[in-house]
């Protein structure tokens, strides 16, 4: 299909989508949610686990979400509509972008709540309140955050009025622009952090944690819970990337470009460990408290720094432009669904979808307070749908788009896409995603579901 057939645009350099890809995969999944997970699943032999399934999963994956949204140029739901129309694949396949979309709006519900902490807790670097702040004082101060439904709401709203200001232009503008300064500057601020962080925390017994492997730890549903991250982390198994394979220039290798985003992904979580763990272990935080780990340390490594109140807002300003850039590819493909079928103005439908991520967020975030049921299996809204979303979710998403792509697809169209010269990453990814991603990812989801 000629690029001019485009609806949306196409990025203007080969080098914008993987800008763009990597800012929608560094998000919260790297420095809030990678340690967390981390920590819940016993380190260093989760680590292995995790690196291989970005390798052996997330990558492949991610290959086939690129490819197949470069083949047709239009949304995920339009692409499987023609492609069932021209008879080439069965009309019931179009459920697997529905899914998608639907597992985009519910991650975005929590993923908003948590950005809007990173936004009060922006709001408490600037006004010095990490200064001097102890272990017992870092825990008060994110719960008494959890417990003040008004101010979440505040922060949660304003994060998503950004996110539907943003996602409202398309996305081919100015995106790439600001992945391109923050990505440098995020990674740039994690490696002094790690390196303070080392030198005031338990260094030996952070880097013991996390890069010792010991056999013992390993169950199906730790390596379920890796294959979850993975590929949360890297944004795959819901459309997202499959609407920035739209945009990508012809010229770019598509297994080229997808493996710089899967090493920065990688890089930028590990990098957010070594800032968490050191600390962990000398001011005895529980490695297993879950979601509140990167909230609780963090204002101390800052209180304690020279000059943290100032590292403290560019930090924290950091990470919530990496989570809207994130989020933003949540919502990309309703909109632009909404868009290119029924011509509604992509502002209009960034509004209306972002208005129905909005009540239900409310909702998540009254579950950490007033309304804090337990709904399933002892969890919480706020837990369940972070829980169902990557465990559930998201792995049976990747399978569908997987077989859809692997065994429904012509591989001709296929490899058209990968760049012709490079047969053998053609080859490679094929029968990786075929013989191996597919199989593993059903073998582990379902041995993970079983076992939970
Ligand atoms: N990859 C993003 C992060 O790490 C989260 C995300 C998940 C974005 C799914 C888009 C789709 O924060």
């Amino acid at each position: 299909m000629p690029e001019s057939r485009c609806l949306q645009g196409i990025w203007s350099s080969p080098w914008i989508f993987i800008f763009a890809a990597s800012g929608s995969a560094v998000g919260l999944g790297n420095i809030w949610k990678f340690p967390y997970v981390l920590g819940e699943n016993g380190g260093g032999a989760f680590l292995v686990v995790y690196c291989l399934c970005l390798l052996l999963v997330g990558l492949p994956v991610l290959i086939a979400e690129v490819a197949l949204g470069r083949t047709v140029r239009s949304n995920p739901i339009d692409t499987v509509n023609d492609l069932s129309e021209r008879r080439i694949v069965h009309p019931a396949w179009v459920l697997v972008p529905w899914l998608a979309g639907i597992t985009g709006f519910l991650i975005l519900t929590f993923y908003s709540v948590i950005a809007g902490w990173s936004i009060a807790y922006l709001d408490r670097a600037v006004t010095g309140e990490f200064n001097n702040i102890t272990q017992v004082g870092a825990s008060s101060m994110f719960n008494e955050l959890l417990a003040t439904p008004s101010e979440m709401l505040l922060w949660h709203s304003v994060f998503m009025g950004l996110v539907v200001l943003t996602v409202g232009q398309s996305v081919t503008r100015g995106l790439s622009a600001v992945v391109r300064i923050l990505l440098p500057m995020l990674v740039v601020t994690l490696v002094l952090l790690a390196c303070y962080s080392m030198m005031i925390g338990n260094m030996s017994e952070a880097l013991n944690f996390m890069f010792r492997w010991s056999w013992q730890n390993i169950t199906f549903d730790v390596v379920l819970a890796a294959v979850g991250l993975a590929l949360f982390s890297l944004s795959v198994g819901m459309g997202a990337m499959f609407a920035y394979g739209a945009y990508m220039s012809k010229r770019m290798s598509i297994a080229r470009a997808c493996s710089i985003v899967v090493g920065v992904d990688l890089l930028v979580a590990l990098l957010a460990g070594l800032v968490i763990f050191p600390l962990v272990f000398s001011f005895d935080i529980d490695v297993q408290a879950g979601p509140s780990l990167t909230f609780v340390s963090l204002p101390i490594i800052f209180g304690n720094l020279l000059g943290g109140q100032f590292f403290a807002g560019v930090f924290f300003v950091l990470l919530v432009v990496a989570a809207l850039t994130s989020a933003i590819s949540m919502l990309e493909l309703f909109v632009a669904w909404l868009h290119e079928k029924f011509y509604i103005a992509r502002l209009k439908a960034a509004l209306l979808m972002g208005l129905a991520v909005w009540f239900v967020g409310i909702a998540v975030l009254l579950s950490l307070n007033h309304w804090d049921s337990k709904l399933m299996y002892g969890l919480n809204l706020f837990e369940l749908l972070d829980k169902f979303t990557s465990l559930i979710l998201l792995p049976v998403g990747a399978i569908l788009l997987s077989v859809l792509v692997a065994w429904f697809i012509p591989r001709s169209m296929l490899q058209n896409e990968m760049i012709a010269k490079q047969t053998n990453h053609f080859q490679w990814w094929y029968k990786t995603l075929k013989y191996i991603s597919i199989p593993a990812m059903i073998v582990i989801t379902l041995a993970g579901w079983i076992g939970a």
